[in-house]
């Protein structure tokens, strides 16, 4: 029965979009994705995340030259989600108490988490309303050049960026491993072999073509995974250097 419900639907019929069309998303539709992402559950309820709303286009297009993807500088909304531990921080002080720990690990994770579940709060909203949507991880390829274009402060660090808009594309859906690989029961599951437990779904990937890029067939799963795990892209293997010049104590 759940497979009727509505908001499941459009959940299970979840694509990435990456072309828009030229159509403004209104303020009314803006704040309700944004008192949908303040109303998302928040760790120990301390809200410890910010989001940046771009609309310049001249900030548009420097990021879209970190993230080395031109459509980016055409986004009908984007949203830059952030570790926000500034604000609490300054409350701290304001207050008289003790900041020590503010920037600490587990602070960093509270509000890299709290960003996270936010974004995709967002998200399903933005589906429910027929909405396209686009998540950028391609926002950490220069993390410290992303802080100094946004003129993030101490204790802020860029998540994750979300590209939202009205679809001007329909590509198919992208493949997925099967629950058996990623949800167990209890315990951690270890395969004999991985290649023969996803040989199905390595052809079925091979199959999938890319409508949304160049309707490309894409790389089995498998080398994807290879390729994918390689790093080349060298200020996203100093990632923790830039947690740390924006004052996080994360050794
Ligand atoms: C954390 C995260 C980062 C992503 N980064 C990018 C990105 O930088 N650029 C992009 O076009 N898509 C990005 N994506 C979208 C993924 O490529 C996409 O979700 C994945 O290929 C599965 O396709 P689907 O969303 O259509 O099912 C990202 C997705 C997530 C969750």
């Amino acid at each position: 029965m759940p497979k009727k419900n509505p908001m499941i639907n459009k959940q299970l019929a979840h694509r990435t979009i990456r072309e828009f069309k030229n159509q403004e998303v209104s303020k009314e539709i803006f704040t309700t994705l944004m008192d949908v992402a303040r109303r998302t559950a928040t760790s120990n309820g301390m809200q410890s995340y910010s989001i940046l709303h771009i609309t310049d286009p001249v900030i548009q297009k420097a990021i879209s030259e970190i993230c080395n993807q031109e459509y980016i500088a055409r986004s009908p909304v984007l949203l830059i989600f952030i570790v926000d531990q500034f604000r609490n921080n300054a409350i701290i002080r304001e207050k008289g108490g003790k900041t020590q720990n503010a920037g600490d690990m587990d602070r960093f994770i509270q509000g890299f988490t709290d960003a996270s579940i936010a974004a995709q709060n967002v998200v399903n909203a933005a589906e429910a309303l027929d909405l396209g949507t686009n998540y950028l991880g391609s926002t950490l390829n220069d993390p410290e050049k992303l802080c100094e274009i946004l003129k993030l402060p101490k204790l802020t660090f860029p998540v994750v960026g979300l590209r939202i808009g009205y679809p001007n594309q329909d590509p198919q859906l992208k493949p997925r491993l099967s629950n058996r690989m990623q949800v167990f029961e209890n315990a951690y599951q270890i395969f004999n072999s991985y290649l023969e437990e996803i040989e199905d779904y390595d052809q079925e990937m091979t199959n999938y073509y890319d409508l949304r890029n160049a309707n490309q067939r894409v790389d089995c799963f498998s080398d994807q995974v290879v390729s994918k795990t390689s790093n080349s892209i060298l200020k996203r293997q100093e990632i923790l250097k830039a947690v740390k010049k924006q004052g996080f104590q994360v050794e």
